[in-house]
């Protein structure tokens, strides 16, 4: 074993090297706000919004507290309650399903496609029933799912398309950016997410009008002016400090997701013949932004620790599926459920991936996973 001490660590994402470039900005964006107490919506909120909107190409975006809120507030902004299902898929973060449950409704898992692990359309349509209201799909990992499938099942079904945007910053299907494809899309900047704040945020994304509105009421005590309330909502406002570090933050985002691209083709290239591992598939129809680079390989706790032990730092995204969660046993849904993502479960390892990596240690990254993995 080589010493570990002497070798500097590779970090799955590295926070610190992304304020160190942008330090001088942030702190002049957090001062103004601060000096000018303007700490709850106002026009930092509105300035950010605004900005968001125009890079996701939409005509609107409403900050909210978190991208777990971002689905809690679209689903009740589309009328979607107890009663409802919605189909969503078992391999993401576990606020997508609980958002669906928090806002009332039963949550419903549809496999995924074996290649790109993003919802599978021929699962989600086996799952529609009279009480079904919406697909929610999620952009796994930065990379689109099939909309135009999805959008069709819609069609077909009368169901809405809710997008999980929350790792897809930028990500493009059929050359349009995520956010406008479904009637609603949901984003979180949790701080490692391709745009992240310093603590957490979210932001509901739509062309539609009335759900814009209905978002901004629900965010706000359910008040379009203060003091009169028109409906029940949530105190889930985006915070201003970090709407004014988001507005710095965006403009990198463009470069910081070219980057990520490049340093995935880098690891395509140096990989995808490397027995015993399964690089990315991403269709042709779709542009990734590598929120996370995830191989799958068969001994993936055992390739994990030897990593480990080369300073090389990984991550499981995610390892337990969803339907197998304590939290969701009352769904009754046991072992063997949805093979695809049960499988995936055991076999996906995230490498480390962030705009600053440098192309040396990607070639570190992918010799060490060589040199481990059988
Ligand atoms: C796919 C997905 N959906 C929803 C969320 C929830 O976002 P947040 O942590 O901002 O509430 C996350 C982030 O953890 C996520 O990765």
């Amino acid at each position: 074993m080589k010493d570990t001490a002497t070798v500097e660590k590779i970090k799955l994402v590295d926070l610190e090297a992304q304020y160190q470039a942008t330090r001088e900005e942030i702190w002049s964006a957090m001062r103004n706000v601060v000096e000018e107490s303007a700490f709850i919506l106002g026009k930092y909120v509105e300035e950010f919004e605004a900005g968001f909107a125009r890079f996701c190409k939409a005509r609107f975006a409403i900050g909210v507290a978190s991208g777990t809120d971002a689905i809690i507030l679209s689903l009740r902004a589309l009328g979607i309650g107890p009663g409802d299902e919605v189909i969503t898929v078992p391999n993401t973060a576990f606020p997508t399903a609980e958002a669906v449950s928090l806002a009332g409704a039963k949550v419903v898992f549809a496999d995924v496609d074996p290649e790109t692990l993003n919802m599978d359309p021929r699962e989600a349509k086996k799952k529609i029933t009279k009480n079904t209201k919406a697909l929610l799909p999620v952009h796994l990992y930065g990379q689109p799912a099939e909309m135009e499938a999805l959008k069709e099942l819609c069609r077909t079904h009368n169901l809405l398309l809710i997008e999980d945007a929350a790792q897809a910053h930028g990500a493009e299907y059929r050359g349009q950016r995520v956010g406008t494809i479904g009637n609603v899309s949901c984003f979180s900047f949790y701080p490692s997410k391709n745009l992240g704040a310093y603590g957490d945020g979210g932001a509901v994304v739509t062309n539609d009008e009335r759900i814009a509105d209905k978002v901004r009421m629900l965010r706000d005590h359910g008040r379009q002016e203060k003091y009169c309330h028109e409906i029940e909502g949530y105190n889930s406002r985006l915070d201003a400090l970090q709407a004014a570090i988001l507005s710095v933050k965006l403009k990198y985002l463009d470069k910081g997701n070219e980057k990520r691209w490049q340093h995935a083709q880098h690891y395509d290239k140096l990989l995808s013949h490397v027995k015993g591992v399964i690089t990315p598939k991403v269709p042709d129809t779709v542009k990734s932004v590598y929120h996370l680079y995830v191989i799958r390989v068969k001994d993936r706790d055992l390739l994990r620790k030897k990593l480990m032990e080369e300073n090389i730092e990984t991550g499981i995204h995610y390892p337990i599926p969803l339907h197998l969660q304590p939290a969701l046993a009352y769904l009754g849904l046991g072992k063997g459920s949805f093979p695809v993502a049960e499988e995936a479960a055991s076999t996906v390892l995230s490498l480390p991936l962030y705009p600053e990596m440098t192309k040396e240690q990607i070639e570190t990254v992918a010799d060490a996973v060589k040199q481990h993995v059988n």
